[in-house]
């Protein structure tokens, strides 16, 4: 008999083999199983003794000792159920079965309970932090069957990223599919970030002769102190990198027609079934979205060729633009960390707010030092909105004039900034205690008789508006 295998790894695709070779180096025998024999040799020969390839999940689970430990790293949907369909035929009681991939966590709520059915413990694991995270330490954000924990975690945290303070990257968030919920919500804020540097860009390219190591050198600078973070730093890298074919830097010759594969559809998903406002996330979407109507655009442009005016030369200060960045980027994770906390009511999980910030600390996309800060935030005012926490009321505040000269800016000059705007806008709204849908509230009355309710006194009223005016009190 060979070595005692410590977990099981089935898919070894890149992230797979990532998180495997990661274990490995935290000294776990793991034993690797996929059906693409190349994976499997692959992993052998990369992890050494300490990995053992296995052609299929079956041979890999007849060789783990119970209580079996088993991290599923397939593609999400359905090979998640099919993979799953196979393991319950060999798994047994008290063996752990943990989904690191990007599932929808109405799948893992729904496989938590299937799984109850065998005495299998199910955990859906969010993991951030791309190829290299997942080989060197990558954000975990696991939930789902709770005793699964105990025998999980030493294994996970091991191999998770360290924050500041030398703690894991990787905590347990509650019950069900909160672990996947909170990270398609991290790749919502993801995507609103990322959106959001893009539209900096957009604006800083309009300034005539400005070259990729300008853009390179600013974005460096920014990327300290409150603002240092990972989304940031590769920006720099970005326009550094040569363009192999010919002259000038790589990204002008990258199509501009942005792909997705889901999570952030589904954050806008979850918003909307939830009714919690997170527009600046949606529009991060949409923005995608409008970048892939190529032929739309292209059509478009050749009639509305005045804007953006390419001559004009805008008048911003880059400490505005930074400023814009900062408050578009806190709004974000105000909106996404309202999200988690709705959801997290509407399901019963529980998920503690600074927990999930601590998490994104090191590891994920979305690392940026001011999380530190969210943590402690979310602490003082548990689920209470971010904005409502004094440090980023005040900092956001002092951002607030450099992000209405930026979006007054983009507006005037032609050039489309959906996040931005959007991040504006919520903030004002959501800082306002009077908003024009009294007037709303009196045309659905008026055309739906769907009534209305007055600010002077209680009860539902009905009022003929577009007849007599004559008004009832419907209770
Ligand atoms: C991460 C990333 C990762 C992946 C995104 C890409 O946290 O490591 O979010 O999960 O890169 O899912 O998503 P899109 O293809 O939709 O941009």
């Amino acid at each position: 008999m060979g070595k005692k295998i410590d977990f099981g790894v089935v898919g070894l695709g890149v992230m797979g083999r990532s998180l495997a070779l990661n274990m490995i180096d935290r000294g776990l025998v793991v034993g690797g199983a996929d059906l693409t024999t190349d994976l499997v040799d692959a992993f052998v020969n990369e992890g050494g003794e300490s990995a053992l390839g296995f052609r299929t999940a079956h041979d890999l689970i007849s060789a783990i000792e119970r209580p079996r430990k088993l991290l599923m790293m397939v593609p999400a949907g359905p090979a998640v159920d099919s993979v799953l369909d196979d393991l319950y035929k060999v798994l047994e009681p008290g063996d752990v079965v943990i989904d690191g991939g990007n599932s929808k966590y109405q799948d893992t709520q729904r496989r938590v309970e299937a799984a109850e059915q065998f005495g299998v413990l199910y955990v859906g694991a969010g993991v951030s932090g791309g190829e290299e995270g997942a080989r060197h330490g990558p954000s975990i954000m696991p939930s789902g069957s709770e005793i699964a924990w105990d025998l999980i975690k030493s294994n996970l945290q091991s191999i998770a990223a360290r924050g500041p303070d030398g703690q894991p990257c990787c905590d347990w968030l509650g019950g069900g599919g909160c672990g996947h919920a909170v990270k398609t919500i991290h790749n919502g804020i993801e995507y609103a970030f990322m959106q959001a540097i893009c539209e900096i860009y957009a604006i800083l390219n309009m300034h005539p002769g400005t070259t990729p190591d300008q853009l390179a050198d600013l974005f460096g600078a920014w990327n300290t102190g409150h603002m240092k973070c990972f989304l940031l730093e590769i920006t720099e890298q970005i326009f550094r990198v040569n363009d192999p074919f010919q002259d000038g830097k790589l990204v002008n010759s990258v199509l501009d027609e942005a792909k997705q594969k889901g999570t952030g559809k589904w954050t806008a998903e979850m918003a909307l079934d939830l009714g919690v406002p997170c527009p600046t996330l949606a529009e991060a979407v949409f923005a995608r979205g409008v970048s892939s109507r190529r032929s739309i655009r292209d059509q478009l442009a050749e009639v509305s060729a005045k804007y953006p005016n390419p001559d004009q030369d805008l008048n911003i200060e880059s400490d505005d633009l930074k400023d814009a960045l900062f408050a578009s980027v806190v709004i974000a994770f105000a909106q996404g960390l309202d999200l988690i906390s709705s959801a997290s009511a509407e399901h019963g999980w529980e998920v503690r707010l600074d927990r999930v910030a601590k998490l994104w600390r090191a590891g994920c996309i979305i690392r940026i030092d001011f999380l530190d800060q969210i943590s402690q935030a979310m602490q003082g005012i548990g689920s209470s909105h971010l904005l409502l926490d004094p440090w980023f009321s005040k900092h956001v505040a002092a951002a607030l004039p450099g992000l209405r000269r930026t979006v007054s800016v983009a507006a005037q000059s032609g050039i489309g900034i959906p996040v931005l705007s959007s991040a504006l806008s919520y903030y004002d709204t959501i800082h306002a205690s009077r908003l024009p849908h009294n007037l709303l509230q009196a045309q659905r009355d008026a055309f739906g008789a769907h009534s209305y309710r007055r600010n002077d006194r209680e009860g539902d009223f009905h009022t003929d508006w577009l007849g007599d005016g004559s008004t009832s009190k419907l209770k």
